[in-house]
């Protein structure tokens, strides 16, 4: 097909935020244990943090890094996991049916993300503790010393604050399987008291309530209307959480999964804005997306990987990512940036061997995976505002979303940068796309990138670990203002300008 793309330097969406390149580092499996976490391993420094993983975490240019879970949090004791470490207890995690040990916790974590350059995010438990838990642990983290909390962060060899910005107030409290679910009614009464005492102690916090675990929830919108009105007052943010994967063998459905964040987004922005309306509210919600990703669940159910036995650190959610999937998450952080008007933050879920970018072997290497692509170049190249591009592009049909366009695009600028990030959504056509620039004043290009393959499946394992990488899209050329590249069947490219 043949797309043409106009580029308006005014057609300003909103700042890129760098909290759009947050992850997720959850309690499960082996995120933390051989994953940020392996003393014995060849790499790890005096704390026994992996330091390929660290490389590999910087690469991938992710900012906010929420903590410690996910399901993980609604069990969890913060204070099992601080002080000497001999003196830790050890738990079962209900949510993965696993041992934690507590040899790695919130103050490692808190070291760990100096080493990464990244900002800390909790979340609270508060569906099976209270409000006086949540309290305890924002002293402990955020109050300077001169407490009995602050103290022992001191005494336990942090002398300065955490000084932890957002926090969520607990996790997917919608879900049956969370330990602790609740109605909205319940949680919106729960959330809203602890925002409230939280802001007590500091009135600047970023306080995230649970949305949805999924658009496809029965109680989807609902539950985020009931919860804002019991907690509007008192939090910033209301969260949604996104997987997808590819359903029996519908690539064309699921190269389109964007459509389905879109509508999500729209639908929360609305009932957000609706509560605040008849609030008479000023103030508006954002959103954090701080769970999404491509998850093949099905496949996990069905193998039954949680079984009877209670282990520590198993192979849990160990998803390994094709070509196709990598032009998902391409696709999606795109749509994260063109909603980044109302989508203030985000986590790619998660960060190291769950469902996550970066791979480690115990003992051995740590590798990308084919997702790891899109999202650490975006992160590097988007800079500035997000503008939105006007799109003519033929559609497609697809089973579950209709008619959807075949390429779509986003671009950001700054004075002397900017960057186009696109998408082929087309199963056997490469795309001709010719892009009008001349607004942006820019006349080089700097980088052009794709990530395409004759084998939209093949992807990155320990045996092959450079399987699939981007290569140079030798097409892109920019002459008088006028920016033409070819884009590969199943691919996602980003190009440079100057
Ligand atoms: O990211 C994996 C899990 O997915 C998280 O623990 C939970 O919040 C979600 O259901």
């Amino acid at each position: 097909p043949r797309v043409r793309i106009e580029l308006d330097r005014q057609a300003v969406i909103a700042p890129v935020r760098r909290r759009t390149f947050g992850s997720f580092v959850e309690h499960l499996g082996r995120c933390v244990y051989t994953g940020l976490y392996e003393p014995e391993h060849p790499s790890a420094n005096g704390e026994g943090f992996r330091m390929d993983v660290v490389e590999l975490v910087r690469e991938l240019g992710s900012t906010t890094i929420r903590y410690p879970g996910g399901n993980f949090v609604s069990g969890f004791r913060w204070e099992d996991s601080v002080g000497p470490r001999e003196k830790r207890p050890v738990r079962r995690d209900l949510a993965w049916h696993s041992i934690e040990t507590n040899q790695f916790g919130l103050d490692e974590f808190a070291r760990w993300l100096k080493l990464t350059g990244s900002e800390m995010m909790l979340a609270v438990n508060i569906a099976t503790r209270g409000i006086l838990p949540a309290l305890d642990l924002l002293e402990y983290a955020n109050h300077p010393s001169g407490t009995t909390l602050s103290d022992l962060r001191v005494a336990n060899g942090t002398p300065e604050p955490h000084n932890v910005r957002m926090w969520c107030l607990g996790n997917e409290m919608d879900g049956p399987w969370q330990t602790g679910f609740m109605t909205a009614d319940d949680y919106g009464k729960i959330a809203a008291r602890t925002a409230a005492a939280m802001k007590t102690a500091d009135k600047d916090l970023e306080l995230v309530v649970c949305g949805s675990s999924g658009s496809s929830m029965p109680t989807f919108g609902d539950w985020e209307r009931t919860v804002l009105e019991h907690a509007y007052e008192h939090i910033d943010y209301i969260s949604c959480h996104a997987y997808y994967q590819e359903h029996d063998g519908d690539l064309g459905s699921f190269l389109a999964s964007s459509v389905d964040m879109d509508y999500f987004i729209d639908t929360v922005v609305a009932t957000a804005d609706h509560v605040g309306h008849k609030k008479r509210s000023n103030k508006k919600i954002n959103i954090s997306f701080d769970e999404w990703n491509i998850w093949y669940l099905e496949e996990h159910k069905a193998s039954q990987e949680v079984n009877d036995e209670w282990r520590h650190a198993p192979r849990q959610l160990e998803d390994k990512y094709s070509v196709a999937d990598a032009v998902v998450v391409g696709s999606l952080l795109m749509t994260l940036l063109k909603r980044g008007d109302r989508v203030t933050s985000a986590s790619l879920a998660q960060l190291v061997n769950v469902i996550a970018p970066i791979m480690t072997e115990p003992g051995g290497p740590a590798w990308r995976q084919t997702t790891f692509y899109p999202f650490s170049i975006t992160s590097r190249l988007a800079s500035g505002e997000v503008i939105r591009p006007v799109i003519e592009t033929p559609a497609r049909e697809t089973a579950r979303y209709g008619d959807v366009p075949v390429v779509d695009a986003v671009a950001t600028v700054d004075e002397d940068h900017a960057a186009v990030f696109l998408v082929n959504r087309d199963l056997t056509e490469s795309a001709q796309v010719t892009i009008d620039v001349r607004d942006l004043g820019l006349s080089r290009v700097t980088e052009a990138v794709t990530l395409a393959d004759p084998d939209v499946y093949a992807k990155n394992t320990l045996a092959e670990q450079n399987r699939v990488t981007p290569s140079a899209n030798k097409s892109a050329t920019l002459a008088d203002g006028v920016l033409t590249v070819e884009l590969p069947p199943v691919s996602w490219t980003a190009i440079a300008l100057a």
